[in-house]
């Protein structure tokens, strides 16, 4: 398992072969709040076997001095880069700053698991880490462009995502009570360890997270359609057929 993403362990529970042969490079997950960039973002993880980055599930493990599971968290917290007002923002439903996110992405990309692919899940979420990235990747030499797949379902179903979701705060599998629910009510299917609900999935901090996406994400999204190797997925259908939409899309880019 690698240090800071303990959801690898997925990768040793997958059926199949993991489509290895193909190099994914960096993909981008863009998508509203609970469009389904977590959970996609793990089966894509298990097909590739390239890491997720999430900087809201980083944010998070800092937030709850969850140090164990993340080299990054532990790093940034040491060296005093959050602070209370960015933890406030996060539970009113607001963007923290770009410059923490910018800084949390640039010590993770130097994870070597990195180096065949990696999937950002929550960022870009503003146009100034767009263009942080993009010069970043630019500057790091001969990589892979980045791919963009943005994830789209109707705001009804977005809220009930929202409210129903739990998650385990030990293997990071998300469920839902409404769509997707656990074998037994309050605990995880795998490991039995009881089920979490985020502190920002209410009805009033969804209606912020909403607004916050339509004013500072969804230009993020025409950036990246401009620039082509961009791709739309519906992601109101199974969590599978999600999931080979998204390969099959980011296949399509990369040739
Ligand atoms: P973050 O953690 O990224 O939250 P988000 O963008 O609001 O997205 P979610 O994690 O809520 O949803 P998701 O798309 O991952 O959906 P999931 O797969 O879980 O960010 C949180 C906060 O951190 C932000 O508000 C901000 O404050 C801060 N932040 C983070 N990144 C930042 C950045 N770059 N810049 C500035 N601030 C930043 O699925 C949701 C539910 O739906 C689950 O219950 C799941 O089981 C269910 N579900 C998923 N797919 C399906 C399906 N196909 N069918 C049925 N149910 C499904
Ligand atoms: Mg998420």
């Amino acid at each position: 398992m690698v240090a800071g993403q303990p959801e690898l362990a997925f990768l040793n529970e997958m059926p199949g072969e993991l489509r290895t042969a193909f190099l994914p490079g960096p993909v981008l997950l863009l998508g509203a709040p609970g469009v389904g960039k977590g959970t996609q973002a793990k089966a894509i993880m298990a097909a590739w076997g390239i890491p997720q980055i999430s900087t809201g599930d980083i944010l998070r493990e800092i937030r709850n001095r969850d140090l164990q599971s993340s080299v990054i968290a532990d790093r940034l917290l040491r060296e005093g880069k959050l602070h209370e007002n960015d933890l406030a923002r996060m539970a009113a439903g607001k963007l923290v700053s770009d410059a923490l996110v910018n800084d949390m992405v640039a010590a993770r990309l130097e994870e070597p698991d990195t180096v065949r692919g990696y999937i950002l899940d929550g960022f870009p979420r503003t146009l100034v880490q767009a263009d942080w990235l993009d010069a970043q990747l630019a500057s790091s030499g001969n990589g892979l462009p980045v791919v963009a797949v943005s994830l789209r379902v109707n705001e009804r179903q977005l809220l009930l995502r929202i409210t129903g979701r739990r998650s385990c705060p030990t293997c990071k599998r998300i469920y839902n009570v409404y769509l997707k629910p656990p074998v037994a009510d309050t605990v995880c299917d795998f490991d039995q360890t009881v089920l979490e609900q985020r502190a920002d999935d209410t009805e009033a901090v969804f209606a912020e997270r909403m607004r916050a996406y339509a004013e500072q994400t969804a230009p993020v999204l025409e950036h990246y359609r401009t620039l082509g190797r961009f791709a739309e997925v519906d992601g109101d259908a199974t969590v599978e057929a999600v999931t080979e939409s998204i390969l099959a899309a980011v296949e399509h880019l990369r040739d």
